[in-house]
């Protein structure tokens, strides 16, 4: 089966990711680490403050991105009695699930559709935002499933502009694949207290199955860090595996690279084509949109060919796929077949 439907990664891990799992010593897991008589939370947590530039105790590390996420979620919805989050009205249906689960109330913000892509508009963010005040800011860069992304000095604008009791959390999971400037990342996280920005190595990456996510927050949140730091320390297996995929930095690359040949194909093949339009996109997977007349045949036609992806419920986007970037001989079957199907229509 080619799973196509849940951004995941189609490709090999890196060599350094192999020879760091058979590497491992086994007599590691007898005993917690011994990086806390440092002061420090983790090897993975010291490596990733030399390569950001971000002071240790200001990086995060959670059980994938969604740990960290629902940790800031649960922590600030539930602190005080603001309980509002503005979170984007196209995005990870997830978002709204750990608002919920906190007794959170939230407020979608529109997302624009233009030629080419669903944008933010900043500025409405920013008014929006100072309208309600709410506690929590989510946004998501590149956002998933619309495949847009916020610019550096769109970020460094909104925190210029948003109510400082306002928590800024910046899901950049998909962060990498065509973007790959991070050097805004130490100077906002150090002006500003207020923001949360939060990565994975689940996507660029390529290790969903290692559940590894890190993030870098402002100063002066040790009630926060108490909460979600874990005393004894983390998983010493994942750990070597993260310090190792973090030091591959070039054969993710390529991989990136092979996935831009896929978005391109997409583009090229089924712009154009009646009722079909394909965004934009800086992330793993692209958002197509399809004449919905052709869904069920589009259905058969991928799973003659084993290939799942995924046919959107959202509201607003019915009449669209969203499909992880793989293999190039996955994307050409895919791509093939879309184009088939819309063509015989
Ligand atoms: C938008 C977004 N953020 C975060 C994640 C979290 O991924 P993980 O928990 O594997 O790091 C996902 C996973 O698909 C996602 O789509």
């Amino acid at each position: 089966m080619n799973y196509l439907d849940r951004n995941e990664f189609n490709f090999q891990p890196s060599p350094k990711v192999v020879e760091a799992i058979r590497n491992f010593d086994p007599m590691q897991l007898c005993f917690y680490t011994r990086i806390y008589d440092q002061g420090k939370k983790s090897i993975v947590s010291v490596r990733l403050s030399e390569i950001y530039g971000v002071p240790e105790e200001q990086v995060l590390l959670g059980y994938g991105g969604e740990d960290i996420l629902k940790n800031t979620v649960h922590y600030y919805l539930t602190k005080g009695d603001n309980k509002t989050i503005m979170i984007p009205q196209f995005s990870w249906w997830y978002y709204n699930r750990i608002a919920g689960e906190c007794g959170g109330t939230t407020e979608m913000y529109p997302l624009h559709e233009t030629e080419d892509t669903f944008a933010y508009d900043v500025d409405e963010v920013i008014a929006y935002a100072n309208r309600i005040r709410p506690r929590m800011l989510l946004l998501a860069s590149p956002n998933n499933p619309t495949g847009n992304c916020l610019s550096s000095e769109e970020l460094s604008k909104i925190m210029e502009n948003v109510p400082e009791e306002t928590m800024v959390l910046v899901d950049e999971a998909y962060a990498s694949f065509i973007t790959t400037d991070t050097h805004y990342i130490a100077p906002l996280v150090n002006k500003y207290s207020n923001l949360i920005i939060s990565r994975t190595l689940s996507k660029f990456y390529g290790l969903p199955g290692l559940r590894m996510g890190f993030g870098f927050m402002g100063k002066g949140h040790d009630g926060f860090l108490n909460y979600a730091n874990k005393y004894l320390g983390y998983n010493r297996f994942s750990e070597a595996v993260a310090l190792a995929a973090l030091e591959s930095d070039d054969h993710y690359r390529k991989v990136a690279d092979q996935m831009d040949w896929g978005r391109k194909l997409y583009h090229k093949e089924l712009d154009g084509i009646e009722g079909f339009k394909v965004y934009k996109s800086v992330a793993n997977f692209i958002l197509i949109k399809y004449p919905l007349k052709i869904k069920e045949a589009l259905q058969q036609a991928l799973a003659d060919q084993d290939c799942k992806i995924k046919f959107m419920s959202d509201p607003g986007l019915e009449s669209c796929v969203r499909i992880t970037l793989g293999r190039p001989e996955q994307t050409q079957t895919v791509c093939d077949t879309i184009k088939r199907i819309a063509l015989n229509a």
